[in-house]
Order: structure tokens, then C-alpha cells, then sequence
């Protein structure tokens, strides 16, 4: 199966012209070769998505990190799933920890934009992960469970088939502090067990599961071949022409 690379820009960088030009240092750079074995999106920040991708689905997909749950209407300040669906966007991640943190987001409101997300045809990555006190307190595995069985609420199996899952400890995402490779391993299982348990065998075999935090050109093999997942979700190195571009090959060997 092709493994999947995802770059997530965050609130970054300062001006188009900056985001122009990493874009396009990462679409000369990435081979051909490495897109053959491994499907590359970007997520830029909603200002410069309409404007750094080629106007026909190119090389790199285009992705967006977040969107509303409603499709239109009277919401300063939002974006809806049909709009980027109109600007030719295939993924969007919902539920990233920065979104919980700073903008209060739920799993119900996730489980929303899950919904919107998908009737919009887009394919949702969505972020779990447990902060350091709940991996402390060794309730990893019930966060877990709970926030994909409140996530996926409502979402019937040929749809579910199409999501995304990223594992994403809270820990270990913009620390430098990533999560080590067993317990990672130990990890996507779960993922794929809980995702079992709700929708079957056949549905959990086909989705795709991410890592995501301080993922780096020296690790980024290490997750998907030692520790089984179907590839990454890259925030601070896909900023870095260079090292994403070294991150693709890497997933691209295994
Ligand atoms: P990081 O971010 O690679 O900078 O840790 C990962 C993410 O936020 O998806």
C-alpha cells in the first residue's frame, strides 16, 4: 500500500512569497520515484492555500488543517468543507492538539467537522493522542478509545473507510520529544484494535494511520518500518524544504 507523508504548516510562514517558494523548492526536490511509493500532501495556513498549488491536482496534494461544520452562512471567520473541496484540498486534519488547546475544540465538535468533512468528499485526518499527565496517570488507553469512538459517532462503515487516523501523543508534538518507536508500535495497534472494534476487520485494515510529533529526517523511517504505521504527519521539519524532502525518500524506502 502507499504510504502517506503530510506535511502541516501551522500558522507559518510570515508571507506568500516565503510559502511560494518552499512549495516550490519541495515539489522540484521530492522524486518522482519517492511519489511513486509514498502520496505527499501539504497543509499551508487557509491564506495561501488558492495560491501556491497548481490550478489541476499536481504532484503534492493540497490539504487544509482545519474546517467548520456547517457548509455556509452567517460564521465570521470560517471556512467550510466546500470551499476547499473547491480549491481542489483531498485531506483536512481535524482535531489537532493545538485546535483542542487553544480553541477549546471537543470531540463533539470534532465529530462534526468529521461529518461535513467527508459529505464535502474530503478525507479527514484525525488527530488523537493523550497528554503527558493522562500517559502518566496510564489511562492512554481509555483516552484513546474514547476520542475515536466520539469522533467517528455517526459515521457509517464505507465512510469510515476513508478516514485518516493520526496518532499524535500531546507530549510529543513541537517538543523535540518524540515518541519512542516500541511504544509508538504499541500504539498504532490500538488504534487499529479500537477502530476494529467499532466498524470490523475489513474497515479497520484499510485506514490509513499516521504518527505525528517531532517526526524528523533521522526517525521518520523508524515509524513506518519498524513501528507498522502507513506514514506521517510532519509539523516544525515540513517547514524545512530540505529535510521533508529527505523525510519522503525515507517513507518512500520501506
Ligand atoms: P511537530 O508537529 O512535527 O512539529 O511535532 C506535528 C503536528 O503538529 O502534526
Amino acid at each position: 500500500m502507499k504510504k502517506l507523508v503530510i506535511g502541516n504548516w501551522k500558522c507559518n510562514p510570515d508571507s506568500f512569497a516565503e510559502a511560494v517558494r518552499n512549495f516550490r523548492l519541495l515539489s522540484k526536490g521530492i522524486k518522482g520515484s519517492s511519489l511513486k511509493k509514498a502520496e505527499v500532501a501539504i497543509c499551508p495556513p487557509f491564506a495561501f492555500l488558492a495560491g501556491i498549488f497548481p490550478k489541476k491536482e499536481g504532484r503534492i496534494k493540497a490539504g487544509a488543517q482545519n474546517c467548520f461544520w456547517q457548509e455556509r452562512g452567517a460564521f465570521t471567520g470560517e471556512v467550510s468543507a466546500l470551499m476547499l473541496k473547491s480549491l481542489r484540498c483531498k485531506y483536512v486534519i481535524l482535531g489537532h492538539s493545538e485546535r483542542r488547546a487553544f480553541f477549546s475544540e471537543t470531540d463533539g465538535m470534532v465529530n462534526k467537522k468529521v461529518k461535513t468533512a467527508l459529505a464535502a468528499g474530503l478525507i479527514p485526518v484525525i488527530c488523537v493522542g493523550e497528554t503527558m499527565n493522562q500517559r502518566k496517570e496510564g489511562i492512554t488507553k481509555q483516552v484513546l478509545e474514547e476520542k475515536i469512538k466520539e469522533v467517528t459517532k455517526g459515521v457509517k462503515r464505507k465512510e469510515a473507510e476513508k478516514v485518516v487516523l493520526a496518532y499524535e501523543p500531546v507530549w510529543a508534538v513541537g517538543t523535540g520529544n518524540a515518541c519512542p518507536v516500541q511504544e509508538a508500535q504499541s500504539m498504532c495497534l490500538l488504534l487499529r484494535r479500537i477502530f476494529e472494534k467499532i466498524y470490523g476487520k475489513k474497515a479497520s485494515a484499510k485506514v490509513d494511520i499516521l504518527y505525528g510529533g517531532s517526526v524528523g529526517a533521522e526517525n521518520a523511517q523508524d515509524y513506518v518500518k519498524e513501528a507498522g504505521f502507513s506514514g506521517l504527519l510532519v509539523g516544525g521539519a515540513s517547514l524545512k524544504p530540505a529535510e521533508f524532502i529527505k523525510i519522503v525518500d525515507a517513507v518512500s524506502r520501506v
